[in-house]
């Protein structure tokens, strides 16, 4: 799928308003999740994707092994790769693979991007913090490195 370099705010409502596919890696190990709980915006004068994981989660182990993570709104193409990505766990399944799912290469950080996806961030964490007694949840914020869009989706605007 044909993509450009967006603005990273320039899709923000469509992204923060549709489940995601949420990529991190370990060990050579990359892993992709089902994603709502996240936010756009502009922190300490960044552009910053905010993430919440539960520590459950085996993304969480390796949001600490690699500080990265890229962001991928699916097209409808692959919108069945939610239920995938949030009922399965990476631990035991491979679920790029299960889903049908193309790895590509991000330009700014070593986690791939999801090719068949609509809009990509890639993002570095630079901070984290306990969500507190919102749920038991850690807030991962990364920082947009780069934003992509899909061709076909800013032929729309
Ligand atoms: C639509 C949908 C949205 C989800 N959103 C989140 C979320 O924001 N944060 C979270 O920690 N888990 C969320 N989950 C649950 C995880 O995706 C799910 O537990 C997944 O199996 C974890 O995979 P992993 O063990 O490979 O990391 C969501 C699940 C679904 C189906």
């Amino acid at each position: 799928m044909k993509k450009i370099q967006i603005d990273p705010y320039q899709f923000a409502e469509k992204t923060i308003s549709t489940s995601s596919l949420l990529v991190s890696k370990g060990k050579g190990k990359v892993n992709v999740m089902a994603l709502d709980w996240k936010s756009i915006g502009e922190l300490w004068m960044l552009p910053v994707c905010t993430i919440a994981v539960a520590p459950s989660r085996f993304t969480f182990s390796l949001l600490e092994e690699t500080p990265e993570f890229t962001l991928n709104v699916p097209s409808p193409e692959i919108s069945s790769a939610i239920s995938i990505a949030g009922s399965y766990s990476g631990r035991d399944t491979d679920k790029i693979a299960k889903a049908g799912l193309t790895l590509t290469p991000s330009q700014h950080i070593s986690v791939p991007m999801i090719e068949e996806a609509l809009i990509s961030y890639e993002c570095k964490i630079i901070h984290t913090a306990e969500s507190g007694n919102m749920a038991h949840h850690r807030l991962f914020f990364g920082e947009i490195l780069a934003a992509y869009a899909a061709e076909s989706l800013l032929n729309e605007e």
